[in-house]
């Protein structure tokens, strides 16, 4: 018998814990160990309401459990939002192709993001400081819209901070309560001394303007547009190259990517929507 491509594995979510005031984290325990690539993504099922994609926050190497940090953004997303622990969950996948990591190695890694965009980055973070010897630095940029609204705020503004060959400067598009960092789009605290670009690699990942605005200082700085790595998030339904709603050019966005080099893409119109 041919295996169903679309049956999900059972899983239930174990907890629940509030990011921001519009992004939750899920951890969630599948019934079976279930592995997966940092920056691969997953179809999620919510029993009776429907399924979205999502790419695990949680660090690779962990197979037993699994984190996924969700913006609410529509009636999927509310659901889940409105979920509690114990609630089943069914999770297919993964798919796509996740981070070329070994293709990093021996490079400084240039990491730009946003919003919900640093749900991916914390798996791809936590797999690099695993093996950080193997890297020149890795070098984070992050934003947010306010202080509020930053995800893993105990982690950022803590114990990553203090790991060796780690580099991390925050911003905020508006400041308020005790805020003392930079105040300015993410773009404000790009700055080509960062690293040596000729020995470096960019990632970015976040809201569309912000991925758009950093790929552009990026390659005004020198950067190869073959060693920028956007993780692209197109509008997905079967997720396995079946249906066409992600196409992206000759691209299959669930399964040629969703991680692609500025130049793989630039060609296509409407790259940034
Ligand atoms: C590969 C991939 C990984 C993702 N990872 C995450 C993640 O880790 N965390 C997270 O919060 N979100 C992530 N997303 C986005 C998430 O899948 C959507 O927010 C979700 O599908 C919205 O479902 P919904 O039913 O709540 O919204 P809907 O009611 O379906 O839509 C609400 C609005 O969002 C738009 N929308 C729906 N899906 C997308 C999309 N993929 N990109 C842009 N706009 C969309 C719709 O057009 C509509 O305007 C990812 C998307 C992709 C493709
Ligand atoms: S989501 Fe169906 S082909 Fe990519």
């Amino acid at each position: 018998m041919i295996a169903n491509l679309y049956q999900p594995i059972n899983g239930e979510i174990v907890e629940i814990i509030d990011e921001s005031p519009t992004i939750k984290s899920f951890v969630i325990v599948p019934q079976s160990a279930f592995s997966f690539a940092t920056g691969q993504f997953v179809e999620l099922t919510l029993p009776g309401e429907g399924e979205a994609p999502f790419t695990p926050s949680s660090s690779p190497t962990v197979t037993e459990k699994m984190e996924i940090t969700i913006m609410k953004a529509g009636r999927v997303t509310e659901r889940l939002h409105n979920c509690a622990k114990g609630q089943p969950i069914g999770i297919r996948g993964p798919y796509g192709n996740g981070y070329p990591i070994d293709e990093f190695v021996g490079k400084h890694v240039y990491i730009v993001g946003g919003g919900v965009g640093l749900a991916p980055i914390r798996s791809l973070f936590l797999t690099l400081v695993d093996r950080i010897g193997d890297f020149k630095s890795v070098v984070c940029r992050f934003g947010a819209r306010t202080p509020a609204d930053f995800i893993y705020k105990d982690a950022l503004l803590g114990p990553w901070q203090k790991l060796d060959g780690v580099n991390i400067k925050l911003t905020v598009d508006q400041a308020n309560g005790d805020w003392s960092g930079n105040v300015g789009v993410v773009t404000t605290i790009l700055n080509p001394k960062d690293v040596d670009i000729a020995n470096a690699v960019a990632v970015v990942c976040g809201p569309p303007i912000m991925m758009k605005f950093a790929t552009v200082n990026l390659l005004e700085y020198g950067f190869d547009p073959k060693t920028v790595y956007l993780s692209m998030e197109k509008n997905m339904s079967c997720g396995v190259g079946k249906c066409g709603h992600c196409m992206l050019g000759k691209y299959y966005v669930c399964k040629d990517g969703p991680v692609f080099t500025y130049d793989q893409v630039c060609k296509y119109p409407k790259i940034w929507e």
